[in-house]
């Protein structure tokens, strides 16, 4: 079932999750989870905005594996992050995955919706001004209460990370980021690890539109090893000390992507050197107020 890292409370996390996003098609998200317990994943990665939590629910109670082996993750969405929203938020979420505790919470994103705001479209008039720390004291609350192993945020850039760090009473687990050969970003990777931050990668494999499984290098270094590219995808990020989630509803891929492959230091170097920039997912291409979220030099970070 492949390798489990230490967070910095002491628990272990499978280095390797199944991501679950846009798995949502009835039936497929159910098949795809018990194709890949089956497989050897015990870390599922999970959130309610993805709106499929109770059919994965469903499935986790099918497959043979007791809870305390599973790792699962979820992430409250922006529109409860009033503090008084937040545990309310979380029961919820174990409710609809029918759980009595999660491994890890994340705080989904660093901005807040109106509590109104129910999808994951939204207008620029349904942000509103939540202090992360705010949100973050709620969230540590459900740690001392049992109701959560660990606690993280994603989508958090350095500059936020920084202005919140020395406020916390709990250090966030983990930062959950887009990561892949074509979004390094190493110096938030950096940062975060030198805070004792775990990276996980989403869209470790970039996804459907960024070609990153199409790159000429990546496919070079996956024939010198008679791999595929995902793999070596996954084993770059996997190298730096990072986690991943990548996703896939086939049977076949889902136990690739479990494999790890051992990268040279030349082949690491080189993929560090790819230039390419792309961002899968950037709010800010739909809402300008939120361009402080990934762009940090071109604007000011709100309250934390
Ligand atoms: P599929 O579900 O048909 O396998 P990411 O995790 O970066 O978002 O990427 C997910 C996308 O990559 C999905 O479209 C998935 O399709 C595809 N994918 C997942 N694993 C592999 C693999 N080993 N080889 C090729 N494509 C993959």
């Amino acid at each position: 079932t492949g390798n489990s890292v230490k967070l910095n409370n002491g628990i272990l996390i499978p280095e390797i999750g199944l991501g679950t996003w846009k798995a949502d098609k009835t039936g497929i998200v159910a098949e795809t989870i018990k194709n890949a317990v089956e497989a050897g994943y015990r870390h599922i990665d999970c959130a309610k905005i993805y709106g499929n939590q109770r059919e994965i629910g469903q499935a986790l109670k099918e497959v043979n594996v007791p809870r305390k082996d599973l790792f699962i993750v979820s992430k409250i969405y922006q529109n409860k992050h009033r503090p008084e929203l937040v545990e309310g938020a979380l029961d919820e979420i174990l409710e609809e995955l029918q759980l009595d505790y999660l491994d890890m919470l994340l705080m989904h994103w660093p901005y807040a919706l109106k509590p109104e705001v129910g999808t994951a479209d939204f207008n620029d008039e349904d942000i509103e001004d939540v202090p992360v720390m705010d949100t973050w004291k709620a969230m540590e609350a459900l740690v001392d209460k049992g109701k959560v192993r660990a606690i993280g945020v994603s989508n958090f850039n350095k500059a936020v990370l920084e202005k919140m760090l020395p406020q916390c009473r709990i250090v966030p687990a983990t930062n959950q980021v887009e990561i892949h050969p074509y979004n390094q970003s190493p110096e938030l990777v950096k940062f975060c690890q030198d805070s004792g931050i775990l990276v996980t990668g989403y869209c470790p494999l970039g996804g459907t539109k960024i070609n990153v499984m199409g790159d000429n290098l990546i496919k070079h270094i996956a024939q010198a090893h008679v791999c595929t590219p995902a793999q070596v995808a996954l084993s770059w990020s996997l190298s730096r000390g990072i986690a991943v989630i990548p996703k896939s509803t086939n049977a076949i891929r889902l136990k690739q992507n479990l494999h790890r492959v051992t990268l040279t230091s030349d082949e690491k170097r080189m993929i560090g050197n790819i230039k390419q920039h792309e961002r899968k997912v950037d709010p800010s291409r739909d809402h300008e107020q939120l361009r402080w979220v990934f762009h940090e030099d071109e604007a000011q970070c709100p309250v934390i």
